[in-house]
């Protein structure tokens, strides 16, 4: 964990901003690298907090060494039963975050610019956090993230691994159907998320059911749970709005496993119930190096 990026586990910014971008045709690695250089090292005041992550493909490129066992490109998700997962993957993903907005906005641009020559931006995504950490589906959301000193082992690769203190990526932009889903009255919505509403308690026995969001990612592989650490924001405006989710693994196969349950492509069938009020627009993969090894490479 101490060399993890350490904007990876901070909590409480309220303003965030997501930049993917891919690398143009014909653009050099080493053009690109001394672009990111520069895009990072923006001079203001009071910089934003930055988690830098690769798309796999460039990352085996530039550290062969350091590549987590089962890391892959974002495929997209063909739902034989509810809505697709598209891909849309890749080569650098940056997170901004801080409490003031303007640092944001500067830094993004300031990063943008500094890269556009080499890159192209496939997805300029700010959000913030909607009162104490709900979604726009007003639920809160995180709550069974792992706490503490759990976080680690579900978030890094771990160590003496190749890309130790490294995290696998997944992001996903989701557009919601608001007011679909407030057209549901409280119980009946806490059955398509998997909690009550009001108090935020985890449906039990008969009261929950299989094809719930909890149930359909809450999973467990030979008695390990396979824990996530998710970090997701929401954005949008009055007419386009939802959640830009992102999550942080140890290895891909855990963020995997959730996404073919909830998208119908798990041995039982069933898809997760969130997929008929909210629609994902994008998904890709990428690595967050640790520290020490993004350093060394820029
Ligand atoms: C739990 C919202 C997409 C993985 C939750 C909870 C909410 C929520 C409200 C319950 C509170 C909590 O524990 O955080 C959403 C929304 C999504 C979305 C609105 C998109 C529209 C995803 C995706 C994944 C995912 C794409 C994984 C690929 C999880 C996990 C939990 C969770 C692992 C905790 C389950 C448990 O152990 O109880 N989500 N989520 N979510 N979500 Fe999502
Ligand atoms: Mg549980």
């Amino acid at each position: 964990m101490q060399n993890a990026q350490k904007s990876i586990f901070t909590e409480g910014f309220r303003h965030h901003y997501a930049l993917e971008l891919k690398l143009r045709q014909g653009a050099s690695d080493q053009d690109f690298l001394l672009a990111l250089r520069t895009a990072l090292s923006n001079g203001l005041d009071n910089p934003p907090q930055c988690a830098v992550g690769f798309g796999p493909d460039l990352w085996k490129r530039l550290s062969p060494d350091q590549v987590p066992a089962d890391l892959t490109s974002f495929q997209a998700i063909k739902s034989p039963v509810t809505v697709d997962a598209p891909a849309s993957q890749g080569d650098l993903w940056l997170w901004f975050k801080n409490n003031d907005p303007s640092s944001v906005f500067d830094a993004a641009l300031i990063a943008r610019n500094a890269l556009i020559d080499t890159c192209e931006v496939i997805l300029s995504q700010p959000g913030f956090i909607y009162y104490e950490s709900m979604d726009l589906m007003g639920f809160e959301d995180g709550t069974a993230n792992p706490k503490e000193d759990d976080r680690f082992p579900a978030a890094l690769v771990a160590s003496h691994q190749p890309g130790a203190d490294g995290s696998i990526v997944f992001t996903q932009k989701w557009v919601h159907n608001l007011p679909k889903f407030n057209a549901l009255d409280d119980d009946e919505q806490g059955r398509v998320i998997g909690r009550t509403k009001y108090d935020n308690e985890e449906l039990e026995g008969d009261d929950m059911p299989d094809d719930s969001h909890v149930s359909r990612t809450d999973v467990k592989i030979d008695g390990v749970a396979q824990k996530i650490w998710r970090q997701s924001f929401p954005f949008g405006t009055t007419e386009e709005h939802g959640l830009y989710f992102l999550s942080f693994a140890c290895e891909t196969q855990r963020i995997q496993v959730q996404l073919d349950r909830m998208f119908g492509i798990a041995d039982d069938g069933l898809y997760d119930r969130i997929t008929e009020f909210s629609t994902p627009v994008t998904g890709a993969y990428w690595f967050a190096p640790s520290q020490s090894a993004l350093d060394r490479l820029i």
